[in-house]
């Protein structure tokens, strides 16, 4: 018998994947998704054949519906969602082009918000959502203003969800974490030696003494989709090691 059943978006690696590979040792029912089928594929075979993974790009609104269909179908109704999926492309602000703009909000922000829409009619009463943000909502880092738009349009809309999805069970918290470790990095187009000066930045100036990585995230995660956090609304929780104190 399973625990509850959830699906994440974006959940082929970091963050998704670490989140998926610990829920699935607590007897989960976990569904990921991806954009990249070489990705998906290689996370279904790390996690094993417990996993459902389906190829759906959140930035699609066609895909989106299929994804609900499918897991409507299987499943019938799930108990959680984490809104993971996301994208970060380093640019300044005054070269910031309209495709950056638009890939940027149509993953982080349209994305997510119409994948919520989209499973409100087959999320259980109770059921809880989980949105992936970031410290760039509340810290400001060069090179970040259309990622923390995209990250702060998708945590202003928690409270509106919480209030307009109460009668029907549904609660949204928010996980915020620091820099983490995670493939974001190479996929965003940093060299190699730009993302180990980064690490080395976040882990040389954290309370913790070394970089957050997706494993830390995945337990908090796990909070907030589990019956542990009940009574939680519009909880935002930082997981950044304490390198924004
Ligand atoms: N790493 C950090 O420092 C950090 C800090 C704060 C917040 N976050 C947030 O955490 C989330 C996960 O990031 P991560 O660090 O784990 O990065 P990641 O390893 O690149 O994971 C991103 C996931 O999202 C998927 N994805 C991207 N675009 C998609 C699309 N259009 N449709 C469906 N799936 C898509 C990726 O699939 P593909 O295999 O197709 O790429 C991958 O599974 C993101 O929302 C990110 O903004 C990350």
């Amino acid at each position: 018998m399973k625990t509850k059943t959830v699906l994440i978006t974006g959940g082929t690696t970091g963050i998704g994947f670490a989140c998926a590979k610990y829920l699935l040792n607590l007897n989960y029912e976990v569904i990921i998704t991806g954009r990249t089928k070489v990705n998906l594929d290689k996370a279904i075979s790390d996690l094993g054949n417990n996993v459902i993974g389906i190829l759906s790009d959140t930035s699609s609104l066609k895909d989106i519906d299929n994804l609900v269909l499918q897991v409507k179908k299987q499943f019938g109704t799930i108990d959680g969602l984490f809104v993971n999926a996301g994208i970060f492309k380093a640019s300044r602000f005054e070269s910031t082009s309209e495709a950056v703009f638009d890939e940027t909000m149509n993953v982080n922000f349209k994305g997510a918000f119409f994948t919520v829409q989209k499973f409100v009619p087959i999320l259980k009463n109770p059921s809880s959502i989980v949105l992936n943000t970031s410290i760039v909502v509340f810290k400001a880092f060069a090179d970040t203003s259309i990622y923390t738009a995209s990250k702060a349009a998708l945590e202003s809309i928690a409270k509106v969800l919480n209030i307009e999805l109460a009668s029907k069970g549904i609660r949204v918290n928010i996980v915020s974490p620091g820099v983490t470790e995670s493939p974001i990095q190479k996929k965003s187009g940093m060299t190699d030696e730009a993302i180990t000066n980064l690490l080395e930045h976040f882990s040389s100036t954290s309370p913790i003494g070394r970089i957050v990585q997706p494993t830390d995230i995945a337990p908090i995660v796990e909070f907030l989709l589990s019956d542990k956090s009940m009574v939680l609304r519009n909880e935002k929780i930082v997981v950044d090691g304490g390198t924004t104190l």
